[in-house]
């Protein structure tokens, strides 16, 4: 039923402004009657963070910023959802337009800035829902006028991590100006020491909550190694891999829309996301599990993920072109792949790629 109402939609929500088709999607998915989406074979359950997730697919941050629709995600078929990006204070964001669709290639570039409603309202909504099941996490960033970015993160940890399934620092989103520069290796250590105090703290009175950290596919190498470093010095729970990316592929054809500033997303993004999973994979070497995000759009792509190093996947774009029915593609996918190979589980093939997708070429 609703692979057929999706189907409707589509071209009507795509004649929109996307920003306002995305505001429209949450409207349907906050009061539409859902169907449960069919119960998950067992070999799509993954245990990570401390977590059971019933699969292994999740929704990326930025589509439910607000958190106003984390039972709808979860009731068609989800494993997981990552609500936020959420800042303490309101704030509105870039100017509109800030997201922009590259149809010709299957990706999107937005640059909304953190538009968010604030730590309160999301806060409230995951209060009132804490209780209901399901793994819902929840994405934190820094108000865009700050005078202490890494003390928003702290205050967001101490109020999230009782309500939240877990918690991710996002230092990647490439819209907030010197947001990256947390990234760097002091600026690093010092928030994840912040960071993790603060969750300890929470611990006593609130249980442990997993902290994963979400880099940018856009690290080199070497920024990668200390990021890395400094997250298993750390003890972070885990890490996704990645956010958006400021490079724009050669190979993309809506060359006026590639022009816009933002972070670009979807299928043009696929490779380098991957290539930067796998680079990851090697450098943690299992101290930790990995979230891996940027470009799936297909049950290869999903597959490809899970063999350079993903014990979980998160998507986006891909929803806008492929619609829900992928998350079911997807995971019947996943269970050929065990199938074929005799598997029980996914995480025989967490990383089977990962030393090979590390020698290729750098994806251009
Ligand atoms: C419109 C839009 C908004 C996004 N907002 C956030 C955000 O608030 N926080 C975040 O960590 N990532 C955000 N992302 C990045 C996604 O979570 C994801 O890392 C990225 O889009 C790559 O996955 P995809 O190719 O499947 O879309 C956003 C992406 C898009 C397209």
């Amino acid at each position: 039923m609703i692979g057929l109402f999706e189907r409707l939609a589509r071209p009507f929500l795509h004649a929109l402004d996307p920003e306002d088709a995305h505001s429209l999607t949450i409207k349907m998915l906050a009061c539409a009657p859902l169907p449960r989406a069919a119960g998950d074979d067992k070999r799509l359950a993954v245990r990570a963070f401390g977590l059971n997730f019933p699969n292994p697919i999740g929704m990326a941050a930025g589509f439910d910023k607000n958190a106003e629709v984390p039972d709808a995600l979860l009731r068609l078929g989800f494993g997981f959802v990552e609500t936020g990006t959420v800042t303490p204070l309101p704030q509105r964001g870039n100017p509109r337009p800030r997201v922009f669709r590259l149809n010709a290639d299957r990706g999107a570039i937005n640059r909304l800035g953190f538009n968010s409603q604030g730590a309160e309202a999301v806060l409230r909504r995951l209060a009132a829902r804490a209780n209901a099941g399901g793994i819902v996490g929840i994405n934190i960033g820094a108000n865009k006028d700050a005078a202490d970015r890494v003390a928003d993160y702290v205050r967001l940890i101490e109020r999230f991590a009782p309500v939240a399934s877990y918690v991710t620092i996002n230092i990647s989103s490439p819209n907030t100006p010197g947001l990256r520069n947390l990234q760097q290796a002091g600026a690093l250590d010092d928030l994840l020491a912040r960071v993790i105090d603060a969750r300890e703290r929470v611990t006593r009175r609130a249980g442990p909550t997993p902290l994963l950290l979400k880099i940018a596919p856009d690290l080199s190498l070497a920024e990668l190694d200390d990021a890395v470093g400094i997250a298993r010095a750390r003890r972070v729970d885990g890490m996704i891999v990645g956010n958006t990316t400021l490079t724009r592929p050669a190979s993309l054809r809506e060359m006026k829309i590639a022009k816009e500033a933002g972070g670009l997303s979807g299928r043009p993004l696929l490779p380098l996301a991957t290539r930067m999973l796998a680079e990851t994979y090697v450098r943690v070497e299992s101290a930790f599990p990995l979230i891996g995000v940027g470009g799936i759009d297909s049950g290869t792509a999903a597959l490809g993920k899970v063999r350079a190093g993903a014990s979980l996947i998160q998507l986006y774009s891909a929803l806008v072109f492929r619609g829900l029915g992928l998350v079911a593609e997807i995971k019947s996918a996943l269970l050929s792949a065990l199938e074929r190979d005799s598997l029980d589980s996914l995480s025989e093939l967490v990383g089977a790629d990962a030393a090979a997708v590390t020698a290729e070429a750098w994806p251009g």
